[in-house]
């Protein structure tokens, strides 16, 4: 179960320059100001890092998901144990907006960051956590509530890869599709230069067999929700404005690619099970009773 980098870079980190891709008017000035500021801190190591599990309480499809009941502990926890296990962060924490999560969080003996009811999404859950943490971080890991089957092997695979990395502000994980979710819009495709760096993110098939079939011989890769940030990029990030294929394909990774700043994405076997809906709840209990999981 070990994450296996698709290619680890083996360059020099200290001669890298900052390149910025086709910025486009709108986002320039935006851009231009985290180049600047990453080209004056490239040199130095990214190497405190902080783990953050975003947690909402009103959804519109499931109402209290993360206190959900998951053989017989609530999922959050589930979530919260499996990261502590990674070995690569400094602290972690809860994020929420309700004071039923935090005190669940807090009995079971995590630290929880009080956030506003207004943030939109995880993202910019983790984005004002992090303004309120005490203690200064280099990369913020972004570890969603629902993938409480996240191995933290992959938590410590995309910090390292964003260490080793030090031109890229963003780092995820993918995994193989599987055929039968390749024109499943949910489930999102990507794929990569030869160093590992994302080039795109689709809900479409990418890339598109000419014939129009799937190939079977095609390793596809399955997009996962894990993701970590250089600090600074993330108090930047919520604030850009949406691009063009970000709004089209409603993926808000791609307005890091759109901008122009560089995204490492490593491979892992990983099986995912969303929690989307209240029924997700028994197919997960007897995936994870099939296979011992406890
Ligand atoms: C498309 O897929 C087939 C296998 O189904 C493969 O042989 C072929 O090389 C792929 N690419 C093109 C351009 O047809
Ligand atoms: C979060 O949600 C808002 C509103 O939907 C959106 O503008 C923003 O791009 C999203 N992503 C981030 C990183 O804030």
């Amino acid at each position: 179960m070990s994450p296996n980098p698709i290619c680890s870079s083996s360059e020099s980190s200290s001669t890298k320059l900052w390149i910025v891709h086709g910025v486009l008017a709108g986002a320039a000035i935006a851009v231009a100001i985290g180049a600047r500021t990453y080209l004056g801190g490239s040199k130095r190591i990214r190497s405190r890092v902080v783990g953050i599990i975003p947690a909402h309480y009103a959804s519109s499809r499931f109402q209290g998901k993360p206190l959900v009941n998951i053989l017989g502990k609530p999922m959050i926890q589930r979530t919260w144990e499996m990261s502590k296990l990674a070995t690569t962060l400094d602290h972690l924490v809860v994020a929420t907006d309700d004071e039923k999560i935090a005190e669940c969080c807090r009995g079971f003996g995590a630290d929880v960051i009080m956030t506003s009811e207004s943030c939109r999404n995880g993202t910019e859950r983790c984005s004002e956590a992090l303004q309120k943490l005490e203690k200064k971080y280099d990369i913020v890991v972004n570890i969603q509530g629902d993938e409480h089957l996240i191995e933290p092997e992959i938590i410590d695979g995309v910090v390292k890869a964003l260490q080793a990395a030090p031109d890229a502000v963003f780092s995820t994980a993918a995994t193989s599709l599987k055929p039968e979710d390749a024109f499943d819009p949910n489930r999102v495709k990507c794929v990569v230069d030869n160093r590992g760096y994302a080039i795109y993110f689709s809900r479409g098939l990418i890339p598109f067999n000419k014939s129009g079939n799937v190939n079977p011989q095609f390793p596809y890769m399955l997009h996962l929700g894990i993701q970590s940030y250089d600090s600074k990029f993330l108090k930047i990030y919520p604030g850009l404005q949406p691009t063009p294929l970000q709004l089209e394909e409603d993926l808000e990774q791609l307005k890091v690619l759109e901008n122009g700043y560089k995204m490492k994405v490593i491979k892992v076997d990983h099986e995912v099970h969303g929690v989307d809906i209240p029924e997700d709840v028994e197919k997960i209990e007897s995936f994870m009773r099939k296979k011992n999981l406890s």
